[in-house]
Order: C-alpha cells, then structure tokens, then sequence
C-alpha cells in the first residue's frame, strides 16, 4: 500500500472482526516493524504488552470503561512508555554504534554522560516526557504499519490508569498514554466521513 495513502485512509475503527485472529508471525512482523521508529538517541523507551487472550480482554474492557472495542478487536497493544528505557538500553545502543563504526568507545562514553544530563534523572518530570514522546512515535509507526498488513487500529485512553497498570502488573514509574485496539474491519460496515481537521492556515505558521 502506498504510504500516503496509507496515511490518508487510516481511521480510528470501532468495528472490527469478531474472533478472527491475527497470525501470530504478522503481529511479530508489525511490532518490529514499528519499532524502526526513530527515538532520542535512539534509546527506544518503550514496552508492549499484547492482550490477546479473551479473558484479559474481558478485563481490559472493564478498565476501559466498556469501550467495546476492546474486546471486539484482535488484540490490543498496550503501550508502556518506560522512562527507566535510557538506563535499560543505553549500553546496547552505545555498543552498537561503536561495533558499526559511528564512533570510538571513547565518543561512545560521552554519549552516555550527554544523555543521562540531557534526559535527567529517572524520576524526574523531563524524563517521563522523554518515555512518552519516545513511546508515542511507536504507537503512530505501529498504527502505520498495521495498515500495510490490512490491519486496522484504534488508538485509546479512555482509561482507569491505576487499574491497568494492576492488571498488567505493569511498574509504578510506568505510563501508559495510550492502548491502541487492533484487527480487521468488520464486512458490511460503512464509516462516516472523517471528522473534522483543521485547515493548514489554522495550525501553521512559516517564519
Ligand atoms: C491518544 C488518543 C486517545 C484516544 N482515546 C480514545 C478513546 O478512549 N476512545 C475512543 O473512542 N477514541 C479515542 N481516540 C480516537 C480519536 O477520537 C480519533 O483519533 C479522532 O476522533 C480522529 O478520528 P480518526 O482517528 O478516525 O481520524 C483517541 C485517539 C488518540 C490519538
């Protein structure tokens, strides 16, 4: 599918295919597939965790406030933004650019100093902005992706946060800004025009 196109056509779908299951080697494909996304020093802070089970969709629904969706869907990607993703994945990244030949170890080290000053401390509020806008380029690449696989989404948070960070036994530090329901387009339905979308003169502004 061309990429415009596929940009173009994506809608938030409410209605998807009941029970038909999305193969195991696709969802494979399109995780990692979106997770080429690009990221702040390429530290990609993020998690995923699949629901596809019916009855942790059936518990999902409840802590998303009965959107139907939830449980109508394939699966559902709950996306964890991890701001402990900078000391989890610093030394891999570091190393790979080393081993490709970016930069000597040396340069590599004070990448390292660079980023733990740039992104602060673990707990602090610049730091879990850092997880989040890293982790939501993920979510918009697998929303993408999904329609190259003839996948449709519907990305959430209508939510309770605390009840499904227990239910995932997700870490407290964790955020969840959004769950994003996929499948297939449910046959027969006809969706009504998109929504409303501002006119580039009313966001834009050139300098
Ligand atoms: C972060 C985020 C959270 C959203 N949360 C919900 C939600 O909880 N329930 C819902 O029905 N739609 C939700 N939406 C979908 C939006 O309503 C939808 O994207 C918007 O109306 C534009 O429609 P479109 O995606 O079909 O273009 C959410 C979208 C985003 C990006």
């Amino acid at each position: 599918m061309d990429i415009l196109e596929s940009i173009k056509d994506r809608r938030s779908i409410n209605f998807f295919e009941i029970g038909k299951e999305i193969p195991d080697g696709v969802l494979e494909s399109l995780v990692e597939i979106a997770n080429t996304a690009p990221s702040s020093m390429n530290l990609q802070p993020w998690k995923v965790i699949i629901v596809k089970s019916e009855e942790m969709k059936d518990k999902l629904v409840n802590v998303a406030f009965g959107q139907v969706k939830v449980k109508e869907a394939s699966v559902v990607f709950v996306i964890v933004a991890e701001p402990g993703g900078l000391e989890e994945n610093i030394e891999n990244v570091l190393k790979s650019w080393v081993d490709l030949g970016y930069m000597d170890r040396a340069t590599a080290d004070k990448y390292s100093v660079m980023a733990q000053n740039l992104y602060s401390s673990i707990d602090s509020e610049k730091r879990r902005i850092f997880a989040v806008k890293n982790a939501s380029f993920f979510a918009m690449n697998l929303m993408i992706a999904a329609r190259g696989f003839g996948l449709e989404t519907h990305p959430m948070d209508g939510f309770n946060d605390l009840e499904l960070k227990k239910l995932l036994q997700i870490d407290d530090n964790a955020i969840v800004p959004l769950i994003i329901a996929c499948g297939y387009k449910r046959k027969g339905v006809k969706l009504l025009p998109r929504g409303y979308r501002r006119k580039f003169a009313d966001f834009v502004k050139i300098v």
